[in-house]
Order: structure tokens, then C-alpha cells, then sequence
């Protein structure tokens, strides 16, 4: 924590040197992480949901001879393994036929991936999308062949082919974001550090560009965080705040950890960063290695570390001190509300909706199911994750 008036005031062009911005990562898909568990590890709530979904299942399963086909961005974030796992199992466990597949944020392996879905005689498609602007036409085309396409919590952006879109609030998770740093910055909160006269530093850490998700969740935390920055409460010695000079393509964690190395080195030499608010699990492990390598010391000058998806490695990582925070997004519910749409496409069902008005995609406004994000640090996680049985003491104690 430092004085107002300390503002950095490096020039925008030095900072733009220094940095990998939005389209510096290129189309590269982000490398499996180090610190990502291995798939099995992190299948347990999935395996949890296949058994309480089994017991469910109706005796004469619904769904028998249908093919429902999942098409997921990426494994190397363990939200979307749980993701692709939770659906294989809930919508199987209703009878099915499943074909889920992964792109590895490769947007052309995507589309090909869906064509040969559609080819394959796919009954409905459900979309994680890698670029939400990228399968127009692919959409387009299994509209043409009659097949019913579910956005799965990332919108399909300017198609009319979307009937229904399954996610969590995404403004939201900016939202709770953006409390949690007002709340428990310098230990009391940002008002407390406003009303000793003092500031704290910060750096932004967005999602992607091609991801409807990453700019709600930006406006949402902007929405808290800005009135700090605007009186010099939060001072970002960057300059960079804006979505544009802080989103990081396909949600590299190589990049994040680049633009933190970045930060500390072009900017923080002299004063230490207090705030990394990042909007992903990946780029807090990417502050992380970079805080590290800047000789930053758990409990002594580390700051506080924002994420999203409360993966396990970063709940892990917020037990010992070394992230602050996450979203925790139940994939098991995600799963569970995106079903009922499958079964409202095929069956003529009534799926389960409580937005009509925010995703408009460009075409239309998609009739969504908005599952609620709920923040989790070191005081609830075990509250939250463990007795909600997401993950175990046994998975976190590894
Ligand atoms: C999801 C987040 C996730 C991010 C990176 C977003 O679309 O909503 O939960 O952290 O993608 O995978």
C-alpha cells in the first residue's frame, strides 16, 4: 500500500512493448498447465453426479436410440473435463447415444469436429464454443439439417440457429469478483483503505475476446472496481484497464503469467503490486509463478489473487494462501439445467429458463438458464465445496 498521489505514470507505449495483449497470444491453444490435475484426478464430482443421476434415470430411459452430440472447447482447464464428463454421464444415464468431443481451442478443429457430428447423424448438438463468432455456418448448416443446437455456458454469437443457452450469470461472477476485492482488500476493504487516505496497486487479468463471458464478467467487476480506480483508491501502474488492453486471447495462462512477469518487472520494482484481479483459475496460477519468480513471499507481501471455476488445483492453491479467491461454478448443475434443454429440444419438454432478456446474440435473444456463481475462499470453501460435495477433503489434502 502506498500514498495517493503515487500514481504511475509510465507512458501507455512503454506498457505496450511489455506486454502480450489480446492478440498476442495467436490462435495457439494454451498448454496443458502444470499445475492442471490430470483428468482422472478431478472426476470425482462427475462420477458423483453419474450416480445420483443414475438413480434417477427414469426406468424406461426417455432418451434411448437419440444421439446427442457435446462439442467442448479445451482439457487443459479442469472445469471443462468435469463439464464434458457431467454431461456424457447425466444425459447416458438417461439413454443417450453421446459423442462428446474436445477441440483443444483449436477454433478450425472445432468446426470439423461439429460437421462430422452433423454428419454422423447428431439429433441435437450441444456448443461450448472455442470462438463464439467462429460456426456460423456450421450452425447454419445443422439448422438446415434440422437439428436443435443448446449454447452450453459460452453464448453462440450471431446465429439463429441457438435454441436455448444453459450458463451461469456471467455479469455476475464479475460482480462477486469485484465485491470480494471491495471487501477484503488491505484486510478491511477498500473504504477502509480510502478513509486512511492510502491506495492500493492492482493489474486486470481478462478473459478472451472471442468469449461473450469474458467482457459481462469484466463489465461486472468494472462496475464495483471502477469508482476505486476513478479516486485513486485502486491505482493500476499500468495504465491498463480497459477490456481491450487487458483480455487475453483463448485464455492463455502462458500469457497471463507473461503479463504479470511484465507488470512486476516494467512497473513494480519500487512498490509492490497488492491486487491481482484476474478473471480465470489459469491466470492466478499464471500470477502465481510470476509472483514467484519476483521473489513475492506467501503471508508476507503476496496479494491478493482472484479466479474463476474454483478448479481444484486452485482450491488447493486458496487452503494455502498462495490464491485469495474463486468462482465456483457447479458444473453438476450446469449439466443438470443444459439436459433438461436437450430433452425440451427432442422431447418437446419444458426446459427450465430465468433469463429472457440478457444474451441477445445479435440475431435473437436466447432463452437461457442462469445457474448462480458463488465466491469461495479460505473461510467457506469447506462449507461450500466439500459438504456440497463437489470435492473431498481426501482430493484436497493430495
Ligand atoms: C467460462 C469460465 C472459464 C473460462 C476459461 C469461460 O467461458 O465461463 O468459467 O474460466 O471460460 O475456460
Amino acid at each position: 500500500m502506498k500514498k495517493k498521489l503515487l500514481s504511475a505514470l509510465l507512458s501507455a507505449a512503454m506498457v505496450a512493448t511489455l506486454l502480450v495483449g489480446c492478440g498476442g497470444a495467436g490462435a495457439a491453444a494454451p498448454a496443458a498447465t502444470e499445475e492442471a490435475p490430470a483428468a482422472t484426478e478431478e472426476a470425482a464430482p462427475a462420477e458423483d453426479t453419474a450416480a445420483e443421476a443414475e438413480a434417477e434415470a427414469p426406468a424406461d430411459a426417455s432418451g434411448a436410440g437419440k444421439k446427442v452430440a457435446v462439442a467442448m472447447p479445451t482439457q487443459s482447464s479442469e472445469r471443462w473435463i468435469n463439464d464434458g464428463a457431467n454431461m456424457k454421464s447425466q444425459l447416458e444415464a438417461l439413454g443417450y447415444e453421446v459423442d462428446l468431443q474436445y477441440a483443444e481451442d483449436d477454433v478450425q478443429m472445432q468446426v470439423s469436429q461439429i460437421e462430422n457430428m452433423i454428419a454422423a447423424g447428431a439429433d441435437c448438438l450441444v456448443i461450448a464454443a472455442i470462438d463464439s463468432d467462429a460456426l456460423v455456418n456450421v450452425e447454419a448448416q445443422a439448422k438446415e439439417a434440422g437439428i436443435p443446437v443448446i449454447a452450453y455456458d459460452r453464448l453462440l454469437m450471431n446465429t439463429d440457429a441457438v435454441s436455448y443457452y444453459a450458463t451461469f450469470d456471467n455479469k455476475g461472477v464479475g460482480t462477486k469478483i469485484g465485491e470480494y476485492i471491495k471487501e477484503h482488500a488491505g484486510g478491511e476493504g477498500l473504504d477502509a483503505v480510502k478513509a486512511a487516505g492510502e491506495s492500493m496497486t492492482i493489474e486486470f487479468l481478462m478473459g478472451s475476446p472471442d468469449d461473450n463471458n469474458a467482457l459481462m464478467l469484466y463489465n461486472g467487476l468494472m462496475e464495483v472496481l471502477q469508482p476505486y480506480l476513478d479516486d485513486g483508491t485502486l491505482v493500476c501502474k499500468s495504465g491498463r484497464t480497459s477490456f481491450e488492453d487487458t483480455c487475453i486471447l483463448r485464455w492463455s495462462q502462458e500469457t497471463a503469467q507473461q503479463n504479470c512477469e511484465n507488470y512486476l518487472t516494467g512497473f513494480y520494482a519500487d512498490e509492490k503490486l497488492d491486487i491481482c484481479a484476474t478473471a480465470f483459475d489459469g491466470f492466478a496460477y499464471g500470477c502465481k509463478a510470476a509472483l514467484e519468480g519476483a521473489g513475492y513471499k506467501v503471508g508476507e507481501d503476496w496479494p491478493l489473487i482472484t479466479g474463476q471455476d474454483a478448479e481444484l488445483m486452485a482450491t488447493k492453491n486458496i487452503i494455502a494462501g498462495s490464491q485469495t479467491m474463486s468462482i465456483y461454478k457447479d458444473t453438476r448443475l450446469l449439466a443438470d439445467k443444459c439436459v433438461t434443454m436437450v430433452q425440451a429440444v427432442l422431447e418437446g419438454a419444458e426446459p427450465e429458463i430465468n433469463d429472457t432478456e440478457q444474451y441477445n446474440n445479435g440475431k435473437l435473444v436466447v432463452p437461457s438458464y442462469l445457474c448462480t456463481p458463488v465466491a469461495v475462499d479460505k473461510d467457506n470453501y469447506k462449507e461450500i465445496i466439500v459438504d456440497g460435495g463437489y470435492y473431498t477433503e481426501e482430493q484436497l489434502a493430495d
